[in-house]
């Protein structure tokens, strides 16, 4: 039986309304209680990453053979005919030849959406360039959901390198269906880019910038900590603002009992590993949820019955 996602894009949090957004969140809940190993028998995924990546690539890889799927792909551009000055169209044109759906990560800004244009089968970000992760933000909102109990008037404050991290770009964006109240920390440098702020003050969201994350600690529900994103600033630059933003136990002594901390890993310093056994630490949950929000994002996408 066909949904209303089979066949579509996944190319940027706005592909989503809020309606489809909790009806994702609500599948991946329930294949997380009751697995199904052959809702995806016979479909074939292709996981074409030109960017390095641990969780996005292998939660999907997991989440497709915990569906009864295959999966083809290359994780090192190097090793493909790109190499040869083959054009990003055309590879992704002949994947859409070789598999059911794809799943793209690529350095370029756009490059999701130009894969789309070309390819005869569902294409999902995994990331592009600077621009967006919306997978990463459906198990951020998944992930929330669960250690807040809802989503909606909650306060997150962001830190780190808002201007090149896509997933808090995708992130805020997601969360202005849910009234979030929004506190952005980074270096004056790497702050929110115009076109998200501008996003925001449209949906009527309330969101301040700081310039430490100690002024906004004590009235968050969720602190979502980001790395500087080494791989798209100059290296001296990196040097200077690396340290900048760390989060130690001190920190942690007026938070509210509920606070969790969230980050989209990898870590790097932002967060010291004295804050893992702590309460309050819910990023190796939040990338272990991943394989269940693919789960139910490769189903709904490639149409699969999933009741
Ligand atoms: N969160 C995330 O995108 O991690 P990877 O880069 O390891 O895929």
């Amino acid at each position: 039986m066909s949904n209303k996602f089979a066949g579509r894009d996944l190319v940027s949090i706005f592909d989503l309304t809020k309606s489809e957004i909790l009806y994702i969140l609500k599948k991946a809940r329930e294949l997380k209680k009751n697995p199904k190993p052959d809702l995806l028998k016979n479909k074939i995924l292709a996981n074409c990453f030109f960017e390095p990546s641990t969780r996005t690539k292998l939660s999907f890889e997991a989440a497709m053979l915990r569906l009864g799927g295959k999966v083809i792909g290359f994780s090192d551009s190097k090793i493909t005919s790109t190499e040869k000055g083959e054009s990003l169209s055309d590879s992704m044109k002949i994947m859409s030849s070789y598999a059911d759906i794809i799943v793209m990560r690529h350095p370029l800004e756009g490059s999701a959406m130009q894969a789309a244009e070309v390819s005869s089968v569902p294409v999902i970000n995994a990331g592009d360039g600077a621009n967006q992760h919306p997978t990463q933000t459906l198990v951020d909102l998944f992930t929330i959901e669960e250690s807040q109990s809802s989503l909606e008037d909650l306060k997150i404050a962001f830190v780190g390198d808002l201007r090149y991290g896509r997933t808090a770009h995708s992130l805020a964006l997601g969360l202005s269906n849910f009234k979030a109240r929004m506190y952005f920390i980074s270096p004056p440098t790497l702050s929110l880019p115009e076109e998200e702020t501008s996003d925001l003050k449209k949906k009527g969201i309330k969101f301040s910038f700081h310039k430490s994350f100690e002024e906004v600690l004590d009235k968050v529900d969720i602190l979502y900590m980001t790395r500087i994103q080494k791989e798209r600033i100059p290296y001296l630059e990196y040097q200077k603002l690396q340290s900048q933003f760390i989060l130690q136990l001190p920190h942690l002594k007026k938070v509210k009992k509920n606070m969790k901390i969230l980050h989209p890993l990898p870590r790097v310093h932002e967060i010291d590993i004295d804050i893992d056994k702590t309460p309050h630490a819910y990023y190796f949950q939040q990338a272990a949820n991943g394989v269940f929000v693919r789960e139910a994002i490769l189903a709904l996408f490639l149409g699969g019955n999933i009741g």
